[in-house]
């Protein structure tokens, strides 16, 4: 396995992915691990990442130098190729000018790294400050472009190699080879990290961990719950307890397709708790978001809480917590501010006398979908949105009613089904109606209407951190408009949310 160490850039944990495509188990952890610990790790190899810092700033992050006596090979990226040249005595120099966007590089005589990629104009992605002045002794260049002399350097004697640009981004097109290269040819790793090997492993560790103890699971009908139910229940069979909330915030048909997949098809104890009035009730003349999320994630708790002290001998919670959630990464920008309060049982196991169970800590969301096939899910189910825990309610703005949950709820399943039909509910992050609290007139028939207002969100994103609206195709949009506003009885008039986040967030509420 390989280790990365983060340094606080943007693109860690894609470096990490690509690894992992290439089918070899990575971690990232951050740069001041202790040593000790990164002995334990046994690496096959480390790759020290990019970062916004530069090793001349006061306090910039700087490695244990005995990482580089390991005697196992290293890659260092852009700040990592520096950090290596200032740590074995070459020279950095802060360079005029950033150097941001694609570059030409020339591979400078064979090596290890750059086989089987192209010699001449190779295309590769450049967002650097610093770059190196001499290189320390025994590197020799192996890559060279008009603004970095050394665009690539290695000591293949002592298994080190660096480079001034990102290989992980996909505008290195060659970045997959060069990691790879690194990863089989220099680290010598087999790709053995597959699906069906972390399925069968995870499930022997459950039962290990388990025994004979009972385990209970809050089921939303997500990727992440299915994927973490499906998997503990092929460890533990019937001494898994499913409880699955209907707080009346879903979307149609939810609480029945739950039933039928997890109950008839995977024959899983499960308990449906129908609470739609209880939260109802509490939401009644809220129309602050906060207020909402706060009162819906508090009533889950409570519910779930009650639910679970019905069953005898529960002693572990599963939960479908992922690796992006469990990564210390090295943040340069401080404490963040609380944009939204996310909904989340993460308060429940201490407050339950509860251990946690969490199978999908080392797993990225990609690698998630794909359990999810090996454990034989339903395609909707794992190429299923996001689908926010406060549900409808924080897609109605302003007070939560049954009527506007009615009009809703209609809504969003024509955008579900006109998406489907054209092929592009694969294609995007995630795809709802909003009902406004706002009126507007039309005219129906010779009738004049004074009804509700509808909008229409569509986003492409890769992690939800940033996302844009779809450009999805007029067709689409007229066909959904359309729908909506002839089969909704409510809504004359239907817009499309053209915010990008930042500035905006993808859910309005
Ligand atoms: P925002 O609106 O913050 O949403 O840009 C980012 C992503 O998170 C989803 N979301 C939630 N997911 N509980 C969840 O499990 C929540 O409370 C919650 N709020 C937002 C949202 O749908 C989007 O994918």
């Amino acid at each position: 396995r390989i280790l990365i160490l983060d340094f606080g850039s943007q693109t860690t944990q894609l470096i990490a992915r690509r690894v992992r495509e290439s089918r070899v188990y990575c971690e990232i952890h951050p740069y001041h691990m202790p040593i000790e610990s990164i002995r334990r790790f046994a690496p096959r190899g480390i790759i020290l990442s990019g970062s916004p810092a530069s090793v001349h700033d006061p306090g910039a992050p700087l490695v244990d130098p005995a990482v580089l006596s390991l005697g196992c090979p290293v890659l260092g990226i852009c700040y990592g190729m520096q950090l290596m040249a200032h740590l074995l005595g070459g020279e950095v120099e802060r360079a005029e000018q950033r150097e941001y966007g694609p570059a030409l590089i020339t591979v400078e005589g064979p090596s290890s790294l750059f086989r089987d990629i192209e010699r001449e104009d190779v295309r590769v992605w450049m967002s650097h400050g610093d770059r190196i002045l001499r290189m320390p002794t025994g590197f020799k260049v192996l890559a060279s472009s008009a603004n970095s002399p050394v665009a690539a350097m290695g000591d293949p004697q002592r298994g080190f190699f660096a480079v001034q640009f990102h290989p992980e981004v996909v505008h290195t097109p060659c970045g997959r080879t060069l990691l790879d290269n690194f990863l089989f040819h220099i680290c010598r790793c087999r790709p053995t990290w597959t699906m069906k090997s972390f399925v069968e492993a995870s499930i022997e560790a459950i039962r290990e961990k388990v025994g004979d103890g009972h385990v209970i699971c809050a089921l939303s009908g997500g990727v992440d719950s299915s994927v973490v139910a499906v998997l503990l229940h092929k460890a533990v069979g019937p001494r898994l307890h499913c409880i699955f909330v209907d707080n009346g915030l879903l979307r149609k048909g939810e609480s029945e397709a739950v039933q039928r997949v997890f109950r008839d098809h995977f024959d899983m104890n499960l308990t449906v708790v129908d609470a739609a009035r209880q939260f109802l009730g509490r939401l009644k003349g809220v129309t602050d978001p906060e207020e909402k999320r706060k009162i819906i994630g508090n009533l889950f708790i409570e519910i779930f809480e009650r639910e679970a002290q019905r069953l005898p001998n529960v002693r572990y919670l599963a939960q479908g917590t992922l690796y992006p959630d469990v990564i210390e990464s090295v943040s340069f920008k401080g404490p963040s501010a609380t944009i939204k309060t996310h909904h989340n049982v993460g308060g429940l196991p201490e407050r339950m006398d509860l251990e946690l169970i969490e199978p999908l800590r080392e797993l990225f969301k990609d690698e998630v979908r794909l359990v999810g096939r090996e454990l034989g899910l339903p395609e909707r189910i794992i190429m299923r949105h996001p689908f926010p825990g406060p549900g409808l309610a924080i897609r109605i703005i302003g007070e939560v009613t049954p009527e506007k949950l009615r009009v809703l709820r209609e809504a969003d399943a024509l955008v579900m089904e006109e998406m489907e039909a054209a092929g592009w509910y694969d294609k995007v992050w995630q795809a709802f109606a909003v009902l406004l609290p706002v009126r507007s007139v039309g005219v129906m028939g010779d009738e004049r209407t004074y009804d509700e207002v509808v909008a229409l969100r569509v986003v492409e994103s890769v992690d939800a951190m940033t996302a844009d609206w779809a450009r999805i195709p007029y067709e689409l949009m007229a066909g959904i408009s359309n729908r909506i506003i002839n089969e909704v009885p409510g809504v004359n008039r239907v817009v499309y949310d053209i915010s990008s986040k930042p500035p905006s967030t993808i859910e309005w509420e």
